[in-house]
């Protein structure tokens, strides 16, 4: 299973989703490859935002050795399940796509919902980091299955 977690810039919320969903992925011993993507440009190549660093690691995750990168059309072949964190990266993503196959691989990561973007209030990381750890385990449980 190869899933990729994708947000706007790929430094606050993407990056929480690849690092809790491998750190689940480890713990159950699965072999499963997750990656992260924004569809924005501004941030490749950077660390994640620096708040999404320190909650994570507040609850033993490191993802320092993550770096953004931009999604690609080449991502709908590599990854079997696109997950985006709110609407507009569902509509950006689907944009994107050549095939019904394509758009078949992308779901909103909360069904029927969001991740809000945290990057402008400080206030806002642990909460999202709550619930993009519970939407995770679920995730698993549901995939496993
Ligand atoms: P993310 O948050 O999509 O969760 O990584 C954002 C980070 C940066 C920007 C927007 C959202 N930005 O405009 O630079």
């Amino acid at each position: 299973m190869k899933i990729l977690m994708v947000c706007l810039g790929n430094i606050c919320r993407s990056p929480l989703a690849h690092g809790i969903m491998e750190h689940l992925v480890k713990q159950k011993g699965l072999n499963w490859e997750i990656d992260s993507a924004g569809t924005g440009s501004w941030h490749i190549g950077h660390q994640p935002d620096r708040r999404s660093i320190a909650v994570a690691k507040a609850n033993g995750i490191d993802i320092t050795n993550q770096r953004a990168r931009q999604f690609s059309s080449a991502d709908f072949d590599d990854f079997d399940l696109i997950l985006v964190m709110d609407k507009q990266n569902y509509r950006d993503v689907i944009a994107q796509a050549k095939t019904a196959e394509h758009e078949e691989k992308v779901k909103l990561f909360i069904p029927d919902g969001f991740v809000p973007d945290p990057y402008y209030n400080d206030e806002e990381f642990a909460p999202v980091f709550d619930m993009v750890y519970t939407r995770c385990e679920k995730l698993l449980q549901e995939l496993k299955h």
